[in-house]
């Protein structure tokens, strides 16, 4: 009964008892996998899990690949893994087959585990998800709860868009007004397109509160990939250093959705404004990969710009587009040279991309293909399967409801090598996929739990577990699943639908008509196609 799907689940005679007596060994190398076990089973075991106690979970390494491991249930426990990854999530198979409520902080027991006998390994090393942080922000205990959650299902990226018009959540020393001026907004839209809720909103972490969250999700073997969205998705930063805007009037942060107009010029200051915020970014953030937009950058005021028009014959280039990619190029060199690896949103394709760059395809799969078949490494995180904040069902009984529907089994069918690359060479240039939180109309941690879960749950199968599907199988064990989410508080949204107290009446939402929207998708992405 365990999310996601293992390799081979097999019982096994005799049973495990977790108590007070409980004792913990582990391989030195395993160390840090011990203390967050530790930790975990404190509740029921006092803390204490010393050597010499009744049943023993043991810890070892053994001969597999870094994040495979085979977990034992007997009498004793005993997780043998080819590394602390491996070590950590057979440890959090371990903790799926306790009974639910062991989950709970409350303590108790003690609680049996069945005998039971499991193999296991991922299928795809970058599994991820998106937390947009920007559009709403979220407290840093609740992105701390995030990676518990994200771990429990044995994904191992979170990307964190920290930037966009509706707010700047880094703190960066050497341009104080970024979080100064740039976390807060006045009001927001309420809903899609509703009247302004004229209550201001914001907040931005520390660079000591980020330091705490990529330790904590290291510790959960998570890697935190931070995102400075460029050139588009920037009124926030121009509204605190208006500079780094083309207009003369002075810009607020904004407090509307959807695509907007202020995008950042392409002076030589602007770039170096960036290549400096990023050296913080990189002090904060180990992550091998950055991620640096390039979304939906609107073009008309560099259309409109002397200064950009300039630039472009300057360079010799044809056009805008080339202008967002020689832009673009600038930071690419810039992290290459410091040893990380820029991941841009498909429409870095648009105007020709830097080679070692990774493409984070979303305007459904013809991004993956073609950054793929051009030699880019590619994330999958399709819009068209991945993205959380579409509506989960048709009808209006949904709180909010946006995009078209992605049902929960809708997130299970995907398979994250797009169809037209199977049986291709380049196929292995898909590193993996990623669901995405936007939080437009996402304004709390609890209607976050409603929209995450349990289609995270579907998607943790996507990335780690084989690519057959079983939707009435995948049903069993989510029933299984379910409780699990219970005790650790999370407010999923149920099979038939919101609670009452789940519900948004008059909160007015923006849902897509699936012809029209494929419509879009298929205008949208029709220069990749060239
Ligand atoms: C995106 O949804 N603009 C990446």
């Amino acid at each position: 009964m365990i999310v996601p799907k293992p390799v081979k689940h097999e019982p096994r005679p005799g049973a495990f008892v977790l108590d007070r007596e409980t004792s913990l060994a582990a391989d030195p190398a395993l160390g840090g996998v011990a203390a967050w076990l530790r930790g975990e089973l404190a509740p029921v075991t006092g803390g204490e899990l010393l050597p010499g106690g009744s049943g023993t979970i043991t810890l070892a390494l053994g001969d597999l690949p870094p994040e495979a491991y085979r977990l034992t249930v007997g009498a004793t426990v005993e997780i043998v893994a080819g590394g602390p990854a491996g070590a950590f999530y057979g440890a959090q198979t371990f903790r799926q087959l306790l009974p639910p409520a062991a989950l709970r902080k409350a303590g108790g027991g003690p609680f049996e585990v069945p005998g039971a006998y499991v193999e296991d390994a991922p299928r795809f090393g970058w599994r991820g998800a998106l937390l947009d942080v920007a559009r709403h922000f979220m407290v840093k205990r609740d992105v701390l709860r995030f990676i518990d959650l994200l771990a429990l299902h044995k994904l191992n990226v979170l990307h964190l868009h920290l930037t966009d018009d509706q707010g700047w959540r880094v703190e960066i020393r050497r341009y104080p007004r970024l979080t100064e001026a740039g976390s807060w907004r006045k009001e927001s839209q309420t809903g899609w397109n509703g009247p302004m809720d004229g209550r201001p909103h914001g907040g931005y972490y520390t660079q000591d509160d980020l330091r705490e969250i990529v330790a904590y999700a290291a510790a959960r073997h998570v890697t935190v990939v931070p995102e400075i969205d460029l050139p588009g998705h920037t009124q926030a930063a121009i509204a605190a250093y208006p500079e780094l805007g083309n207009l003369d009037a002075p810009l607020e942060v904004r407090t509307t959705w959807g695509v907007g107009h202020n995008v950042v010029n392409v002076e030589d200051s602007t770039i170096k404004f960036f290549q400096d915020v990023l050296d913080e970014v990189l002090e904060l953030f180990p992550s091998p990969y950055i991620v640096l937009g390039g979304d939906e950058c609107r073009k008309d005021q560099w259309r409109a710009s002397p200064a950009a028009q300039r630039r472009i014959a300057e360079l010799g280039l044809r056009d805008e587009e080339e202008l967002q990619s020689w832009f673009i190029h600038q930071f690419d060199a810039y992290l290459t040279a410091r040893g990380r690896r820029l991941v841009g949103w498909d429409e870095i394709l648009e105007g020709g991309l830097a080679p070692g760059a990774v493409v984070a395809s979303w305007r459904g799969e013809l991004g993956a293909v073609t950054a793929a078949r051009r030699g880019h490494d590619v994330i999958n995180c399709s819009n068209t399967s991945l993205y959380l904040d579409y509506r989960q069902a048709p009808g209006e009984e949904e709180p909010v409801p946006f995009g078209t529907v992605l049902a929960l089994e809708d997130v299970y069918a995907f398979e994250p090598v797009p169809a037209d690359l199977r049986g291709e060479p380049a196929a292995a240039r898909v590193l993996g996929a990623q669901c995405c939180l936007w939080t437009e109309l996402i304004d709390s941690t609890r209607h976050a739990d409603y929209m995450a879960f349990p289609r995270l749950a579907a998607f943790s199968e996507t990335v780690w577990s084989s690519a057959e599907r079983d939707l009435a199988d995948f049903r069993t064990r989510l029933a299984a699943h379910l409780p699990r989410l219970a005790a650790l508080g999370v407010e999923y949204r149920h099979e038939e639908g919101p609670l009452p107290w789940q519900t948004r009446p008059g909160v007015p939402g923006r849902p897509e008509d699936p012809e029209r929207w494929q419509a879009k998708l298929d205008a949208w992405t029709s220069n990749l196609r060239r």
